[in-house]
């Protein structure tokens, strides 16, 4: 209950986004927080003040001029009795309004009344939020000093559509408003972390590669549940198809080469986690053009040769971080693999994950999949935790490290 009796004044705007609200209002909930939502005339094109009064528990503001309203709490009121206003989703034209101390609706009016402070996620198309209005109204209104969270890069809701504008995930959203009311909520605050995820590929010719199944849903995973927990993280992303994690930095590899020099790019770290499957080996001397099959001519013949080892070179850097993760995905002798890999890595904690089709996770087994069955094998032993969601794991994985790095 890390936001137990706190008043959060939710001020819903007008986009695809607000659908999400719906979980957020849910999550702040759990965690003992009220809500009160505020909708503006456009939100209640996407979602209705009924399915918000019923998560909310609450009565859902939409009117300035609602008499009723006005005499039971009026717009003043509305803001003073929250402990934080947040804006989700912040559309392009709520920005503006904002930035430019509009009140003409009850949203922007209790905006402009309020003495508390204001977090803004935004959600918008790519291209509205690269206009230039909205960057300087970005500008004016962190000069304002108002809070962000997101936007993050990924897939729009409109098909076809993406880039950087997709609202932060609610989880995201929960993060930021505890980092404001419940700092002891954020254990990791002030950790820099290294974080690898997705596969690499390796080029053989400028159209040809060799690529593995890895998804980085792990990874990623890992990445956000670390930044829930307050830390400064890094996630060095192979090629995937899952969004960029909000409130992580993010720098986008192909090679496993690429990928280990941005992870000592990355370095002074206080953790490294190792979670990208990077291709043992590539193909030698690729060729700058592509290799064309002929009549009557053998296949090409592939020399391989071995790629550097992120997890050895990170394990004994001259930088090591004080906590090093890493993954060993296997497909036999799980356990002593892993012990091996602990000592021979520089690592201080495996976590082992069978990846062979018959390790009884889902039909489509652990790579791609959205379950994990792991152990932790340390100094202190093997701990096995049961099948769960690659969130859970990551969560729980997250814990762990806060665990270590500050000893609580
Ligand atoms: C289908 C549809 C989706 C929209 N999605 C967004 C959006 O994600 N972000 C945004 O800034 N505006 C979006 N708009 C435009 C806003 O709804 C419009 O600017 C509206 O005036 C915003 O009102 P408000 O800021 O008072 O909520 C969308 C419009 C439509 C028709």
């Amino acid at each position: 209950m890390t936001l137990s009796g706190k008043r959060i004044l939710l001020i819903i705007g007008g986009g695809i986004a607000a659908y999400k609200c719906l979980d957020l209002i849910r999550r702040l909930r759990e965690r003992g927080a009220s809500v009160r939502c505020v909708m503006t005339s456009a939100a209640q094109e996407f979602i209705t003040p009924l399915a918000v009064g019923a998560l909310s528990a609450d009565h859902v503001f939409t009117d300035l001029f609602d008499r009723q309203d006005e005499h039971d709490i009026g717009h003043i009121r509305l803001s003073r009795e929250a402990d934080l206003l947040v804006v989700a989703p912040a559309t392009a034209d709520l920005m503006a309004k904002m930035a430019n101390g509009l009140a003409n609706d009850l949203a922007s009016t209790v905006l402009m009344a309020t003495d508390k402070k204001v977090l803004v996620a935004p959600a918008m198309n790519p291209r509205m939020w690269a206009h230039p209005a909205t960057a300087r109204n970005r500008t004016t209104l962190e000069a304002d000093g108002i809070a962000f969270v997101g936007p993050a890069r990924g897939e729009m809701a409109e098909s076809g559509e993406a880039g950087e504008g997709r609202m932060a995930e609610p989880l995201d959203i929960v993060a930021a408003i505890e980092g404001r009311l419940a700092p002891s909520a954020r254990p990791l605050a002030g950790r820099r972390i290294v974080v690898t995820s997705g596969p690499t590929h390796e080029p053989i010719d400028p159209v040809r590669y060799i690529a593995n199944r890895s998804s980085g849903k792990q990874g990623h995973a890992i990445a956000a549940a670390l930044a829930r927990l307050g830390a400064d993280v890094r996630l060095v992303a192979g090629p995937v198809n899952v969004p960029d994690p909000a409130g992580v930095k993010v720098a986008h590899v192909e090679t496993a080469r690429q990928m280990k020099d941005a992870v000592e790019a990355a370095l002074p770290a206080d953790a490294g986690v190792f979670v990208a499957a990077v291709a043992d080996w590539r193909a030698e001397g690729e060729t700058g053009q592509k290799i064309k099959k002929e009549e009557g001519k053998a296949p090409p013949a592939l020399q391989m040769v071995e790629n550097p080892d992120i997890l050895a070179t990170i394990g004994h850097h001259p930088q090591r971080p004080g906590l090093i993760v890493g993954f060993a995905a296997e497909t036999q002798n799980l356990v002593d693999n892993a012990r091996r890999k602990l000592a021979k890595k520089g690592a201080d904690i495996i976590v082992a994950n069978d990846v062979s089709h018959d390790s009884g996770v889902n039909a489509t087994g652990v790579m791609g999949g959205d379950r994990n069955l792991v152990r932790i094998v340390s100094a202190d032993g093997v701990e096995e935790w049961p099948e769960m969601t690659k969130d859970e794991v990551a969560a729980r994985l997250a814990a762990l490290i806060a665990e270590r790095l500050t000893g609580e």
